[in-house]
């Protein structure tokens, strides 16, 4: 939600910073603007829309001068989307220019007071009141602007991650994070400071990354001074050395990232498992579990946390921890679980999955559930992030960036993980039988080059595309490890394309949504071999007589389904657990291609944001 990105340093602000912004514009795309610096004064720029606007108005409009700088790219919180509510905003003296990235909670009653001192609002957002709280600050306390943001932002609920610079300071930027991501590039006698490293991972591998309540004042010449906003403790940055590189976050020819990411699950599963899984020798090595297997092997049961499509990913390790397993799961919405005084005890652990690893709702569930006592383990993709510091323990999926808002490799890649630790721990507590967990491991090492065949299916499945682009409902079908997979495809179909579709368990549409199915209903049945394979056919027969239209994701060769459907969507045969990273691929090109012929945003859905970081 809203990405930000600043610079101090020996090169022109402007272009860092535009680049910056379009490889954030997956946080949100409502609006932009920036804010630069050119030697006497402050220019700013800002308009609904795009980061391509953002450019034809500053560079018609504005002096695109100067080495430091602040933009922004919004994902509209308090406040329609306009120019007023854009970011950068300025403080009633002109001196001061802010971007925030998060909300604030207690705005209404800062901004009352704020106005009884005289002080006048220009938009409808929390940002322009935060910046002059910080102005009014500076000049009460006669502080630095470092101190007065301290000050500021002690006075704040909500959560902020902000870059602020000052006319009259301008060798410094002061940033501070509660909530939302903030990373600052370290560079040769410059800085960088972003929504995560992809503004600046062209000019340097060396990041800091804020730590909640942390706050920074980046000032040329001088080293990162980093502070805690309540307590005014000095804390010592820690450098990472990234491993991102520039080829990850391009498109690489493809049209769209979302494309580009449904093709890269092949190696995006492989660099999953890469390093954990030995077949030869029967092994699974996971740091994350190896270090703590008491608390898993105690656990009375998991308790898996997650929203959107890492929610559904849950789902499915649901079926894999109870099957394998043997471990009693319950898979929770993070926003309802935070809400709804949950049972939870130290013998529990808690599975908190999120591709970005700054998801709100799953933050504050994880916080939750540690402070009752459980052991939380985290699957992320993003390394670095909230969630992955904020867990006890846990495992990265390697997925590389995920840039298109609809996720598709963060799925797989999840379940890839799950699987792992389903896995090791069904061996661990001696459950599952040897020759079966031999047969497991060689399989999964084998679902890259099947998810190939799987992405075999594009030309097929652009034709049935083709077919159904203007449905304006659709029906997903699936039973046991594929009932997830259902959902999932019912939410990439509407997530893109804006086409109503509704996920189900195969055996409940008898139960109330067979009610809407007539020719004109695309229904989609996963009905692999294995797994209730007979009863899907069932299904299907009911639909058929129904006169909905079927379009069946099958195993190879099947010949029986092909009788019943309109279409069929082959994918190569599996062990039934591992079904879902090969039936999710057809049904993820499916949504990309109809999205694409019905001219949606592929990447920038409407009213979407990748990463949601507020409430
Ligand atoms: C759907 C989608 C969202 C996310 C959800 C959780 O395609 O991307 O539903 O899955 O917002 O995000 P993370 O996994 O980053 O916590």
């Amino acid at each position: 939600m809203c990405g930000i990105v600043g610079y101090i340093g020996h090169r022109d602000a402007y272009p860092i910073i535009i680049k910056g912004l379009q490889r954030l514009e997956y946080r949100g795309y409502d609006s932009a603007g920036i804010a630069l610096f050119d030697g006497s004064d402050i220019n700013l720029s800002k308009t609904k829309g795009k980061v391509e606007h953002l450019k034809k108005k500053a560079e018609e409009s504005m002096s695109l001068k100067g080495g430091l700088g602040i933009g922004h790219t919004r994902w509209a919180t308090h406040g329609i989307p306009n120019d007023e509510n854009s970011h950068p905003h300025i403080s009633n003296s002109g001196d001061l220019v802010i971007v925030h990235n998060g909300i604030i909670e207690n705005y209404e009653s800062i901004k009352k007071e704020l106005t009884k001192r005289g002080y006048n609002f220009h938009s409808d957002t929390d940002t322009e009141v935060l910046v002059n709280l910080i102005e009014e600050v500076k000049k009460k306390e006669d502080v630095k602007l470092g101190h007065a943001v301290q000050i500021a932002l002690s006075e704040v609920v909500g959560a902020y991650a902000i870059a602020i610079i000052d006319r009259n300071k301008p060798d410094e930027i002061v940033v501070a994070k509660l909530g939302s991501p903030l990373a600052i590039g370290v560079g040769e006698n410059e800085f960088f400071v972003a929504s995560d490293a992809s503004p600046f991972i062209e000019y340097t591998n060396n990041a800091v990354y804020l730590a909640d309540e942390e706050m920074a004042i980046v000032r040329l010449g001088k080293e990162i001074k980093l502070r805690k906003i309540k307590d005014d403790a000095i804390a010592y940055p820690n450098i990472m050395e990234l491993k991102l590189n520039i080829e990850e976050i391009e498109k690489g020819g493809y049209d769209h990232f979302m494309l580009k990411e449904i093709y890269e699950q092949p190696r995006a599963i492989l660099d999953t498992y890469r390093g954990r899984l030995n077949v030869d020798q029967g092994l699974i090595k996971m740091a994350g579990i190896d270090d703590n297997l008491e608390r898993f092997m105690n656990a009375d049961r998991i308790i898996i946390v997650a929203c959107g499509t890492s929610w559904h990913a849950g789902l499915v390790a649901e079926y894999i921890f109870e099957d394998l397993a043997r471990i009693p799961v319950e898979v929770e919405y993070a926003s309802e679980f935070r809400y709804r005084n949950p049972v939870i005890t130290d013998k529990d652990v808690v599975i908190a999955i999120s591709q970005s690893g700054e998801t709100a709702d799953t933050l504050a569930a994880i916080k939750l559930a540690k402070a009752n006592g459980a052991f939380v383990f985290g699957v992320c993709n993003v390394v670095g992030s909230s969630i992955a510091r904020e867990t006890d323990a846990g495992a990265y999926t390697h997925a590389g960036p995920e840039i298109g808002v609809a996720s598709t490799k963060a799925f797989t890649t999840q379940i890839t993980v799950l699987t792992l630790v389903a896995l090791k721990l069904a061996k661990e507590k001696g459950v599952f039988p040897e020759s079966k967990y031999h047969e497991f491991l060689i399989e999964l090492e084998s679902i890259p080059s099947k998810v190939e065949r799987a992405l075999e299916s594009n030309a097929l499945v652009e034709i049935i595309a083709e077919v159904y682009k203007n449905a304006t409902n659709c029906l997903y079908l699936g039973r046991g490890y594929n009932f997830p997979v259902a959902l999932e495809g019912a939410l990439k179909l509407k997530e893109i394309s804006y086409i109503h579709a509704e996920g189900y368990p195969a055996a409940e549409m008898k139960h109330g949504p067979i009610a809407l199915i007539d020719e004109q209903m695309p229904v989609f049945v996963i009905a692999t071999k294995k797994g209730h394979y007979d009863k899907v056919v069932s299904n299907i027969q009911e639909i058929k007589s129904r006169k909905g239209k079927i379009i069946a994701i099958v195993t190879e060769g099947d010949s029986q389904v092909k009788e019943l459907a309109d279409h069929v969507i082959e994918v190569p045969e599996t062990i039934e657990s591992l079904t879902p990273l090969l039936t999710t691929i057809p049904l993820q090109l499916l949504s990309y291609h109809i999205a694409v012929m019905r001219g949606c945003n592929v990447d920038q859905p409407r009213n979407l944001a990748k990463s949601v970081t507020v409430e």
